[in-house]
């Protein structure tokens, strides 16, 4: 019976059957070191001429790297082997020779974007596939264990809702159509029905920028609330990101030690509440704190949330941003019509906004006006201000870039790295 060859390092002595592919090799006059590989860790096995019949020695002494075979053999602890274990082997059973493996050591990163499809067997990126997986468990956990349903949207939609300028085009039998987004505009009409909803799902943007932290495709976790205030969903988003990262030190740490990452930056976010500071703070902060002087109005970039973010050890919460610089459909604040209920969640270390969220604008004609505003004609989003006509509520929701939090907590230097097959303007294949 095999057993995995994480098995195997536990079990620590005996017989065992391992199969796997050849992470490294090494061959000397009479011996074959075999370093194997499974999704779950890897082992040293070496093949000693003598041990082994005549073919077994010749296809041992062939095998290149990837080669994918199963052993027989007797394990023992050996200091020197990398995981601390070696395989003597009495059998040897290869599936397939692999041809010359394209990547060996010191790759360029465009050569190894353009052989992803192979890269995905690296342990760095097999450590964070297996967080990602961790990441999009807890989320669903997560909003399950608090009672929302999970809902799709469609993924073709007939209007933009973050801004024109980030739209994927679509040919529709002729019609000019979009690629989604954000789920939001037709989760809104569903919170009358479900009232908890949340959903992880693909959202596309066509940004231009090559920036570390931005994909074209990238999936989306997203979550509205009937009922749910402005607070309450700075609420649910942080504790949204307390239980991934509590989730993830709970189940990859081994994961973590590979990528390097310093869990001591990550076990404060489970502990410490985050900051939440009004823009008109932040700006107050970034002048006093980091000499970065920015006129009311304008928007935070990039190098103002990473300056703001090396501040504290938690994300952030940016709450009442100027209306003119987010979307149609947040709450203006009745106390300061010139903000809105909306907020950013910044990440620490440099790894930018990792959720954006407001509670809804009930009135429909500040809506169409703010439409109006953006050039955009309300005609098209009849369905939505649907919702402010037929027993409209208070409610609010947030959207939470995935791969943003995968790259933070892996702590990854381009959000590439994040995703199996990274969709960026001038990346789209494989
Ligand atoms: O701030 P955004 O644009 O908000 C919305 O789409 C809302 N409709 C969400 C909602 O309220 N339901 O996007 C939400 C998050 C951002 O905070 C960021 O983490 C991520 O999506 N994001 C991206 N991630 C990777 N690549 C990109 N190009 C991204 N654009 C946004
Ligand atoms: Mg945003």
């Amino acid at each position: 019976m095999f057993i995995s060859v994480q098995e195997a390092l536990k079990k620590g002595k005996g017989k065992v059957n391992l199969r796997g592919w050849i992470y490294r090799e090494r061959k000397q006059k009479d011996m074959a070191f075999l370093v194997i590989r499974d999704s779950t860790n890897i082992i040293q096995a070496v093949v000693k001429k003598d041990k082994v019949n005549k073919k077994e020695w010749e296809d041992a002494d062939k095998l290149l790297i990837e080669s994918s075979i199963e052993i027989e053999g007797e394990l023992k602890e050996d200091k020197r082997a990398p995981t601390g274990y070696e395989v003597q082997v009495s059998k040897l059973n290869v599936i397939q020779f692999a041809e010359v493996f394209p990547i060996n050591k010191d790759q360029s990163p465009e050569l190894l974007l353009d052989n992803r499809h192979l890269w995905l067997r690296s342990r760095k990126l097999t450590a964070v596939l297996k967080i990602r997986s961790t990441i999009f468990w807890a989320i669903h956990e997560y909003f399950r264990n608090n009672n929302f349903y999970e809902f799709q949207s469609p993924i073709i939609q007939s209007t933009q809702a973050e801004g024109g300028s980030t739209l994927f085009d679509l040919n529709y039998f002729g019609k000019k159509l979009f690629l989604a987004q954000t789920w939001q505009l037709y989760a809104e009409p569903a919170i009358f029905a479900l009232e908890k909803i949340y959903c992880i799902a693909p959202s596309f943007r066509a940004e231009k920028s090559k920036t570390s932290r931005h994909l074209t495709e990238y999936w989306h976790a997203e979550m509205e609330a009937a009922w749910a205030s402005f607070k309450d969903i700075q609420d649910y988003g942080e504790e949204l990101i307390k239980h991934i990262v509590k989730k993830v030190l709970e189940k990859n740490k081994d994961e973590l030690k590979i990528l390097e990452r310093d869990i001591n930056k990550l076990e404060p976010i489970i502990k410490k509440s985050f900051p939440r500071i009004t823009y008109t703070e932040a700006l107050k902060i970034l002048k006093n704190k980091c000499n970065i002087k920015i006129d009311w109005g304008k928007d935070l970039r990039t190098i103002e949330e990473d300056e703001l973010s090396k501040l504290y050890d938690t994300p952030i919460i940016v709450t009442h941003y100027p209306k003119i610089v987010k979307a149609f459909y947040m709450k203006e604040d009745d106390k300061d019509k010139k903000v809105v209920l909306g907020c950013d969640f910044i990440a620490p270390e440099g790894y930018g906004e990792i959720i954006g969220g407001s509670e809804r604008e009930p009135d429909p004609k500040k809506i169409i006006q703010r439409l109006k505003e953006q050039g955009e004609n309300p005609e098209n989003y009849k369905f939505y201000l649907d919702t402010r006509r037929y027993g409209s509520v208070p409610h609010s929701g947030f959207g939470m870039g995935v791969e943003r939090i995968v790259s933070w907590i892996c702590g990854l230097e381009n959000i590439k790295d994040a995703i199996p097959y990274p969709r960026t303007m001038l990346r789209y294949t494989p």
